[in-house]
């Protein structure tokens, strides 16, 4: 069985958060080494030693991934000193335009690009050295369904994530040939902080348990896209090609308009 049917080392970035737990804790067992960050020390623990009762060696490292110079180092130090089989940066925040459509603040737009796009893109560069020098790894890159058509109420998410659906894409051409697999995950409405947070509907909305299972699933196969739940999946890929002006009806009509 090869190293992404069944990842022995993987790497969690946020993995304090709801998605990030859930695949932590699906990931650990015995056998499995696990390095996972977060900023929320408490949480961390609890996350670790959950992992550790499942039979995993479990890292941890607590540090804000706007530390650029941090978070390389730290994930080069692993990806040199461990077989990192799957990396999984999941760090992510949401803002939007507030409930009267006053805007997003540039000091919430310019932290959220940093963290959702610059970090991940950060971790994935500190890691890929080891990766192309052995030919193997696995990349799994958090977008999410609001790539596929900027959402009104969540500018710099939407663009976050269209962001990191082209790198993942892009990054999956250029490294398959090299033995590396590169899968863009965009999850529909999964219960979380970040969720909870998010103004609009949220139809669909899954467990990261159940979302946790699913992308492990699917990532076994290698699959390119991971995107869910199917109806949500459909609906937005649909935006993407309608013309605009009817996606824009569409989207003030479901409330996620302004
Ligand atoms: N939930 C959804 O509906 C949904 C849908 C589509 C895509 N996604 C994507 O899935 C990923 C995980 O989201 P989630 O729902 O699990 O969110 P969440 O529960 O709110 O967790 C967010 C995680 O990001 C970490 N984080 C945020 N800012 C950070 C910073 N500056 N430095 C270090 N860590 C930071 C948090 O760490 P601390 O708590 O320790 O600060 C936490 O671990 C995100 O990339 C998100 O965009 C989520």
């Amino acid at each position: 069985m090869s190293a992404y049917n069944s990842p022995s080392t993987v790497l969690i970035t946020g993995a304090t958060g709801s998605i990030g737990s859930a695949l932590a804790q699906a990931y650990a067992g015995a056998g499995q080494i696990l390095f996972l960050q977060g900023r929320n020390t408490a949480r961390l623990q609890e996350v670790a030693e959950f992992c550790r009762q499942k039979g995993a060696e479990v890292h941890t490292k607590v540090l804000d991934v706007r530390n650029l110079d941090e978070l390389r180092d730290w994930v080069s130090t692993v990806s040199q000193e461990n077989t990192v089989d799957l990396l999984l940066p999941t760090a992510g925040i949401n803002v939007n335009i507030g409930p009267n459509g006053q805007g997003e603040t540039w000091e919430e737009s310019s932290a959220l690009i940093e963290i959702n796009l610059v970090a991940a893109m950060a971790v994935v560069d500190a890691a890929l050295p080891a990766m192309r020098q052995r030919g193997s790894g696995q990349i799994g890159l958090f977008s999410s369904l609001a790539a596929y058509y900027g959402l009104p109420l969540t500018p710099s998410y939407s663009a976050s994530k269209a962001a990191i659906k082209a790198y993942g894409e892009a990054l999956r051409g250029w490294l398959a040939p090299e033995g590396i697999h590169v899968n863009v995950i965009m999850p529909g409405y999964v219960e979380s902080k970040m969720c909870r947070e998010m103004p609009g509907p949220k139809p669909f909305l899954w467990s990261p348990e159940r979302a946790a299972q699913v992308i492990k699933r699917r990532l076994a196969r290698n699959q390119a896209r991971i995107s869910f739940p199917f109806p949500l999946n459909l609906g937005t890929w649909y935006l993407a090609v309608l013309p605009s002006c009817i996606s824009q009806r569409i989207l003030q009509l479901l409330g996620y308009g302004h």
